[in-house]
């Protein structure tokens, strides 16, 4: 009853033109494939350009971040509003966004509110290091993070999950099929603790982490996880269409 999701993040990757050639080349293909919500998420600055080459494909757009404040004095932040032209998702809390930016649990809390407030569909990211991992931490951590990224946030409406564990993300190293599939199944029954069954029963919840077009099969298969989030195999057209046709096999 989950429709299956594949999001692209293309990360500070594409420049312009390349952006272009890569949404030309996805375009088709993505459009024969259905039974698969489909999003890509270019860097900021293609965003307006990428809206106009995928209108009334098949394709989603979504943005890798933005700014909690609707407008103002905030130089070179995007808002909300700005992304909603456009999209109608937002990467929210990437592991790069908390590391690199300093992204607190109580700025990706207030990001999601904004997002959610303007109709945009957050992917929240969470995800825990490898000592974490390595100490038998992962859902402590993965909850905690959620925790915080949900506080008052009132229903699951609109909203995606991404686990994204990151010694797996840009490593080589996937989680397995299994590993994913429990984490995910884990957060999906500490959220039905603080939401609705129903909602917690339709959420879409995703694997991301070193995902190929060679490994995808594995994670989708699973009962938990309803999609990916791929960074760099979505830089290749051919990959990313097959890991949204090998989904659209499994799932449908
Ligand atoms: P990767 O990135 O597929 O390159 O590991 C995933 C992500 O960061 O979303």
């Amino acid at each position: 009853m989950r429709v299956p999701l594949i999001t692209g993040n293309w990360k500070m990757n594409t420049m312009v033109s390349e952006a272009i050639e890569l949404s030309n080349e996805m375009r088709s293909g993505l459009d024969e494939i259905d039974g698969v919500d489909k999003v890509i998420c270019p860097p900021f600055i293609s965003l307006a350009t990428v809206y106009k080459l995928i209108k009334g494909s098949s394709i989603k757009l979504g943005a890798q971040n933005m700014y909690f404040e609707s407008k103002g004095a905030f130089t070179g932040e995007i808002s909300p509003i700005m992304l909603a032209e456009l999209c109608q998702f937002v990467i929210i809390g990437h592991s790069e966004r908390r590391q690199y930016f300093g992204e607190s649990g109580e700025i990706i809390n207030k990001k999601v509110k904004a997002a959610l407030k303007v109709g945009l569909k957050p992917i929240l990211c969470i995800g825990e290091k490898l000592e974490d991992n390595e100490a038998a931490r992962t859902e402590k951590v993965v909850i905690r993070q959620l925790e915080l990224a949900l506080a008052g946030v009132g229903n699951l409406t609109g909203l995606v999950i991404a686990y994204e564990p990151i010694w797996a993300i840009g490593t080589g190293r996937a989680a397995t099929g299994e590993e994913a599939n429990e984490i995910i199944g884990l957060i999906r029954c500490n959220l039905a603790k603080l939401y609705s069954k129903e909602a917690t029963r339709s959420l879409q919840i995703l694997y991301g982490g070193s995902v190929t077009a060679a490994n995808s099969g594995e994670f989708i298969k699973q009962p938990e996880i309803d999609g990916a989030l791929v960074g760099g195999a979505s830089l290749d057209a051919n990959q990313f269409l097959s890991i949204v046709r090998q989904t659209a096999e499994i799932k449908g």
